[in-house]
């Protein structure tokens, strides 16, 4: 069983063929409102993968509340664990050019939720074969969770983002660290990749297109990324985590298990929306097939 603690979302996405600079007023293409968030995200990539998987987090008692847990048993994730918080659920005003997104989160409920009340899921976390968190929750409800899986030898994976809200207390408690290449500068610095001989098999930095690296304990490993045709970006990210708990659950080597990653991941950017392109396990079997390895 994978759990993920982490955001739930809606997102509301505008596309538009340009950014507007400060002040002025630009017009869109498109407007789309779509379950996101990056806990939920990565719930729904690794459920799609096969996952057995379970959410601990808030939505609101608004609407969108409503319409963010339906997404999710939909998709076959456990929702016991998610409470309703009086209030709003979290949003993310997402703006599309270009390939590109400029993202502000509102968290709302998914800061509602507090570190003592972690303590009423500690029999599922310890059940877990992994658990997967971001950082779009309250940083202490993050370090609680840390601790008890840590007290429990259950693996867990922290992607780092958004960034700001990374400690160093966390280092010693993840067990795999999946920062971006701009994440990586921002926690490590520039100097970042001196970081992933520290972490061999723990510290994975993804990059894009290009794929992610590591280092193994005696070299780098580069694990090349998959061509593919991106319509939109938004979640390859969190995709990449739902899909590298999945492999890892299954006790997948470690380099097969990001590459697994990585395929999921290409898949997903051919869709609009956070989970739209979020693949099933036969498309990443078929894609990573494809290309003839
Ligand atoms: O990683 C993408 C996600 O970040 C979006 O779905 C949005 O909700 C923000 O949380
Ligand atoms: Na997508």
């Amino acid at each position: 069983m994978i759990t993920v603690v982490g955001s739930i979302n809606m997102d509301l996405v505008v596309r538009t063929a340009r950014f507007p600079k400060q002040g002025e007023t630009a017009l869109g293409d498109l407007y789309t409102t779509a379950p996101g968030g990056k806990g939920a995200n990565q719930a729904v990539a690794a459920a799609r993968l096969g996952g057995s998987v379970n959410m601990i987090g808030a939505v609101g008692t608004d609407a969108f509340g409503d319409e963010l847990l339906r997404n999710l048993e939909a998709e076959s994730v456990g929702t016991a664990s998610v409470k309703r918080a009086e209030g709003t659920s979290g949003i993310a005003n997402i703006l599309l050019s270009d390939g590109d997104n400029r993202i502000i989160v509102v968290p709302g409920a998914n800061h509602s939720l507090k570190a003592e009340e972690m303590a009423a899921f500690e029999n599922g976390l310890k059940e877990s074969g992994i658990v997967v968190m971001q950082l779009e929750m309250p940083i202490p409800v993050v370090q609680r969770t840390l601790e008890i899986c840590h007290q429990h030898g259950v693996p867990v994976i922290l992607n780092p983002a958004p960034a700001d809200g990374f400690t160093e207390d966390f280092l010693p408690y993840a067990t795999y660290m999946t920062p971006n290449e701009t994440e990586a500068e921002e926690l490590f610095g520039p100097e970042w990749e001196h970081m992933l001989e520290k972490y061999p098999n723990r510290l994975v930095v993804t990059l894009g297109s290009k794929g992610a690296r590591y280092f193994d304990g005696q070299k780098h490993v580069l694990v090349e990324g998959f061509k593919t045709q991106a319509i939109d970006t938004t979640g390859a990210g969190d995709t990449f985590n739902g899909a590298l708990a999945v492999a890892l659950e299954e006790a997948m080597p470690f380099e097969a298990a990001v590459r697994f990653a990585n395929a999921a991941a290409s898949l997903s950017v051919e869709k609009f929306g956070a989970q739209g392109g979020m693949p099933s396990r036969q498309e990443v079997l078929q894609r990573m097939g494809d290309d003839g390895k």
